[in-house]
């Protein structure tokens, strides 16, 4: 059976979903997008995410997409598709106008709206032996909080990252480990879970947000300040978060070992206990 896609307003075979050559979200990735896990056939976190696929809305200046819409739509999909582990994928476009013109169009806005599900393919392994990272200069907008899809310098990061052989890019800003290319980070540094303020440099992670809150819960020390990028290699342990990743350990960062260079305590902790609230 073909694969069923969601595509303004009709469900689709994945062949039949297409998006006209001029669509902005193409032509000047003018758009917005979400990531929604989902576990044996559940969606996580739907509400966080789809508020914030509102909020991304409104600070690009696109109509309110219909959130109860694509809640309904995500379901359906999960269901025609007979997922258990899988993703969501949720992408808004301004939509298709000609000419080609940066200003938004005067027209009737009419933003296209696309819902992918697929299944989900990770390594558990990974969170067991952990992961390596880079770092390298975060070269992105003074807008990360929004999630955009205009990724250029994410994926430039991530790239280098694979072609070290590592798993993430930690990027750099003023000085400070701010986050990953596409997950948040954070380490244990004098005996407190640190990782970087919400602010227009990140994106504020849902899953950030989950494991800061499982932290406080399991009477852990949590600041919100920027870990200096001098500083990494005096944390015990280090990891990252992302609706894909979890709690992912970073066992290395730039070739050297992070604590004992194995996943530590506080994140084998955090992990389990964000297994637990996903599966709940
Ligand atoms: N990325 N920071 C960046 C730059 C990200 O792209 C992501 C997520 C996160 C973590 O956010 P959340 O916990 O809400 O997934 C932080 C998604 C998964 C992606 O682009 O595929």
């Amino acid at each position: 059976m073909s694969h069923t896609v969601y595509l303004n307003g009709q469900f689709l075979p994945y062949e039949q979903a297409t998006i006209p050559v001029e669509d902005r979200s193409f032509l000047f990735a003018d758009g917005i997008y979400e990531v929604i896990r989902v576990y044996g056939g559940r969606p996580f976190g739907m509400e966080p995410h789809l508020k914030r696929l509102a909020r991304s809305a409104r600070e690009i200046h696109l109509p309110e997409p219909d959130l109860a819409e694509l809640a309904r739509v995500s379901l359906e999909l999960i269901a025609a598709n007979s997922l258990t582990e899988a993703t969501i994928y949720i992408q808004v476009s301004r939509g298709s106008y000609n000419p080609r013109n940066h200003a938004f169009p005067t027209s009737e806005p009419a933003p296209a709206v696309l819902v992918i599900a697929r299944p989900y393919v990770g390594n558990p392994k990974l969170h067991e032996t952990g992961v390596k990272a880079i770092t390298t200069a975060d070269q992105r907008w003074a807008r990360c909080d929004i999630k955009s899809v205009a990724l250029l310098p994410n994926i430039l990061a991530k790239q280098k990252a694979a072609e070290a052989g590592a798993y993430e890019a930690i990027l750099i800003k003023d000085g400070y480990a701010i986050e990953g290319s596409s997950s948040n980070f954070m380490a244990v540094i004098d005996g407190e879970i640190r990782t970087y303020p919400q602010c227009n440099y990140i994106l504020g992670g849902i899953t950030r947000d989950m494991v800061l809150d499982l932290a406080r819960q399991l009477g852990y020390t949590v600041r919100e300040a920027g870990i200096p990028a001098d500083a990494l290699d005096r944390c015990s342990e280090a990891w990252v978060t992302s609706t894909t990743s979890e709690v992912m350990p970073v066992i290395e960062i730039d070739g050297k070992p992070v604590g004992n260079g194995r996943p530590g305590p506080v994140a084998a902790a955090l992990s389990e206990a964000y297994t637990k609230l996903s599966q709940r």
